[in-house]
């Protein structure tokens, strides 16, 4: 029996130092050491031994257990360190392999330009609204101080849904949103923008759909100069901290007096040129203070409070501040076109 145990374990032994692999070695794990294995069948025949041998025997049975044991660890250790070697080895890197350029991509002159006019309006206070593209009547002129019949809806050529149902012509159906959800209480502070649409036909400077960001602010004790210096702030922003500004005398039937904005024309300092035109000066936006009918209509007391509004399209400012000569390159997407305006942060 000692023999038999002997032989078993310098044979185990053997196969164990031949293994080439892991699962090898678990292979010779179980067939010599399992439950089935001839150590423990072996050691079954223990039951025939005298009372003396059998401790002896047992105490064999452990240490040839063991040994095999010790070697199998040895062994799997050893295994274990080549096996990830070889991988580490198949899986390198070379490092010095020149990589892939990645294009990054640029907003739309478009969507920086409105971010821009955003970021400033809110640097100043004021928050965004929105609201739908396809607009009642009522907000779109109604409210707007301008009733079914009015001849300065023909100022905006308009495309009619339904009767009551149209594509909105202005962004200020927003403000007169933004007033009756207020439910006659101030402040209202807000910009709006978004796409506004109008029976234009298409050419350098006109497009069927285009761009507005109009501004509220209502409030008691709101002044024709707040209204003002918010503009010249907006203009200085914008275009440069030389740019002048001059309010002409307009009209819009939701404010009262009503301005149009211009600021000094950059190219030539005023001299005239083509540019502005010869006068030094170049439209930028509409203005007014809103006009009491629009307060009372959507239930502000208009002896308590007064507001401002101005509107403005995203894609003259635009073309101003970039030089770009026709509206038309902000819809068609020409990638030689998109691309010139700097790649984002
Ligand atoms: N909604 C006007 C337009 O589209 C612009 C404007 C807005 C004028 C607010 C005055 C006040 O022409």
């Amino acid at each position: 029996m000692e023999d038999k145990l002997r032989s078993l374990q310098t044979e185990a032994i053997e196969k164990i130092e031949k293994a080439s692999d892991l699962k090898e070695l678990n292979e010779i794990r179980v067939a010599y050491l399992g439950k089935k294995g001839p150590v423990t069948e072996v050691l079954k025949g223990m039951g025939k031994l005298s009372a003396e041998e059998r401790p002896k025997m047992g105490a064999l049975g452990n240490e040839v257990r063991g040994a095999i044991q010790e070697v199998l660890e040895s062994k799997q250790e050893i295994l274990e360190k080549e096996a990830v070697l070889k991988k580490l080895e198949k899986e390198t890197i070379d490092v010095t392999l020149p990589g892939r350029p990645v294009r990054t991509g640029n907003k739309h002159p478009l969507t920086k330009i409105v971010e821009e006019i955003e970021d400033l309006f809110i640097g100043m206070g004021y928050t965004i609204a929105e609201g739908p593209e396809v607009e009642k009547d009522y907000y779109n002129f109604e409210a707007l101080n301008l009733p079914k019949g009015h001849p300065a809806r023909d100022m905006q050529d308009s495309f009619y849904i339904t009767e009551e149902l149209l594509l909105r012509t202005h962004t200020s159906p927003v403000q007169a949103r933004t007033m009756n959800k207020a439910e006659g209480k101030g402040p209202i502070k807000i910009i709006c923008p978004g796409k506004v649409y109008r029976r234009d036909n298409d050419d350098a400077t006109h497009s069927h759909q285009f761009m507005q960001i109009e501004g509220l602010v209502i409030d008691e004790n709101i002044r024709m100069s707040d209204l003002k210096g918010t503009l010249q702030i907006f203009a200085k922003k914008m275009f440069g901290e030389e740019r002048e500004i001059r309010l002409r005398p307009s009209f819009f039937p939701f404010t009262e007096p009503s301005v149009e904005m211009d600021i000094s024309c950059k190219i030539c300092g005023g001299k005239g040129c083509n540019v502005c035109k010869g006068t030094g000066w170049i439209e930028i936006l509409g203005a007014g203070m809103v006009h009491p009918n629009v307060l009372e209509m959507a239930g502000f007391d208009s002896k308590k409070y007064t507001g401002f509004a101005f509107g403005m399209g995203p894609e003259r400012i635009a073309m101003l501040k970039y030089g770009i000569d026709d509206i038309r390159h902000f819809y068609t997407n020409d990638v030689r076109f998109v691309t010139q305006f700097g790649v984002e942060e």
